[in-house]
């Protein structure tokens, strides 16, 4: 049985890093998650043949026992399974980060629990467990309890349930070097102790865990959440493997350390895209040193110019080259399908039509280009925004579609705002740029865009979805 399951292992683990594989690239994303179920499929029934086994093994002839263990099992993965199939169903594309973020939490507390039930195993059988065991149970909590309050003040602040203001404690970075060097002490306490004497430092140091988890992400101001949501599924990543090494689970330590390390890569590329620096990401309140937004928004900018839907069309009937850059407003409108409609024909009257995609638009890595992907936009049309800044300067009109902070000039012209240093797309550049959105509020970081008062921009005004359809019709 156990070579059964070791096998069964090994081919879910190559499954997974397929998944990765496929989900690095559009064409093969939908393989990539087809993988990825497999894989998971596998692991699950491995693991529960496994469960049989350990059962079996430990009460030799008492089937009951077995009985009773399995149906726990089955019984919390149901459950478990219905409400992830419920919640997954429910939720809107713009709702994903915040149910990612609550994800997180979960398998931070599961590292959480595992640690306590490895270390109460232990200390119950008067057993002496070994340094190395020692070191897995404590660095496993810690792991697990930074993760399980930093995802749910995560999902908290995207779903706007919490202020996404940054919380500025006075000398917040002493109080988290504070809780390391706390915790690192703790920890030493913890490995020179035998039997249930070990529970005061584990106990206090999940408390500092816990508020050190809080503070690392309510430190954290808005535009750079999305930089936190990579973060923490790093985290959730490590606590997954420690919980496989407590457990002696092979594969969660495998699958653990893909999605710890994936997860920190991603959050590099988002950190370079967003010119943050790594280190300051982790030790977590690094958006909050910049300018200030009311200042920005105290700024006279001018006036801005209106434009009407038939306006537009006429526009772009005339262009010879168009870029779209869509935002978390597309989102909003599920605006993608005329949209595509709208490529579809101008690219049919023998205008150029591509998308400009930052790396951060939307709520979510990739949001933009999952959104085109459903509503058939040709992937040959749709560019990262490096591939496409450079162009801009030749573009006769670009189309901004419910983007804000993606576009804001003011990211590499005023030093003092909380987005300076972050590329944007320079859409400015274009001979005429088109804003669609409903109003003159600003978008996530919440500062104010000059965009929108330049010579060559005009706003159109109401729902994207609606004024797309009107361009439509009027392009007939
Ligand atoms: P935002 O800056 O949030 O701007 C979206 C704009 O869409 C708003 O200005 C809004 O203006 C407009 N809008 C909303 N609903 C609309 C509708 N139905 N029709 C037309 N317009 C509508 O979006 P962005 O440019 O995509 O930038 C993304 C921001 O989110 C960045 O600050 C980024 O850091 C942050 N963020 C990103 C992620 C990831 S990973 N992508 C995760 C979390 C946060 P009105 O209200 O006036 O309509």
């Amino acid at each position: 049985m156990i070579s059964f399951v070791s096998g069964a292992y090994i081919v879910s683990a190559l499954l997974f890093i397929l998944a990765l594989a496929g989900l690095s690239k559009h064409e093969t994303a939908r393989r990539g998650n087809a993988f990825g179920m497999a894989g998971m499929a596998l692991a699950l029934v491995a693991t529960l043949l496994l469960v049989v086994d350990r059962l079996t093994g430990d009460v030799v002839g008492d089937t009951t026992a077995v009985w009773v263990g399995l149906a726990i099992v089955l019984v919390a993965g149901t459950v478990g399974a219905v409400i992830g199939i419920r919640l997954a169903r429910g939720v809107e594309m713009t709702g994903m980060p915040e149910l990612i973020a609550m994800m997180h939490s979960f398998v931070g507390l599961a590292a959480v629990l595992v640690g306590y039930n490895t270390y109460i195993e232990v200390a119950d059988h008067g057993a002496h467990a070994d340094a190395i065991h020692n070191a897995e149970v404590f660095l496993g909590v810690f792991i697990g309890a930074v993760t399980f309050t930093g995802s749910i003040v995560a999902n908290l602040k995207l779903s706007a349930r919490m202020s996404s203001a940054p919380l500025v404690l006075p000398g917040r970075h002493l109080l988290n070097l504070a809780i390391l060097v706390a915790s690192a002490v703790l920890m030493v306490w913890f490995m020179l102790t035998e039997g249930w004497s070990g529970l005061a430092p584990l106990a206090v140091m999940t408390v500092l865990a816990l508020v050190l988890g809080f503070h690392l992400v309510a430190a954290i101001g808005g535009g750079d959440m999305p930089v936190v949501v990579s973060m923490l599924n790093s985290y959730s990543g490590w606590a997954a493997a420690a919980a496989g090494f407590m457990l002696g689970n092979d594969l969660l330590i495998i699958t653990g350390a893909l999605v710890g390390s994936s997860g920190a890569i991603l959050s590099y590329i988002m950190c370079r895209a967003m010119n943050r620096s790594f280190v300051s990401v982790i030790a977590g309140g690094f958006g909050s040193d910049g300018g200030s937004a009311v200042g920005a928004a105290d700024r006279d900018y001018g006036e801005h110019r209106e434009i009407q839907a038939g306006e537009v069309a006429e526009l772009l009937a005339g262009a010879s080259s168009v870029v779209i850059t869509p935002g978390y407003g597309m989102a909003v409108a599920q605006a993608q399908y005329p949209v595509a409609e709208m490529t579809r024909r101008l690219r049919e009257k023998g205008v150029t039509v591509r998308f400009g995609i930052h790396p951060v638009a939307g709520r979510l890595p990739g949001h933009m280009n999952v959104l085109l992907a459903e509503a058939k936009v040709p992937y040959d049309i749709v560019l990262e925004m490096d591939e496409i800044n450079d162009d801009l300067a030749d573009t006769d009109v670009v189309l901004v579609i419910g983007a804000n902070d993606t576009v804001n000039p003011a990211a590499l012209e005023e030093p003092g705002s909380p987005i300076a240093g972050m590329p944007v797309l320079e859409v400015w550049k274009a001979r005429d740029v088109v804003v669609f959105k409903r109003s003159m509020a600003t978008g996530y970081a919440g500062v104010q865009n000059p965009l929108f008062f330049k010579e060559n921009t005009q706003m159109l005004f109401g729902d994207a979805k609606d004024k797309v359809n009107e361009i439509v019709a009027a392009l007939g």
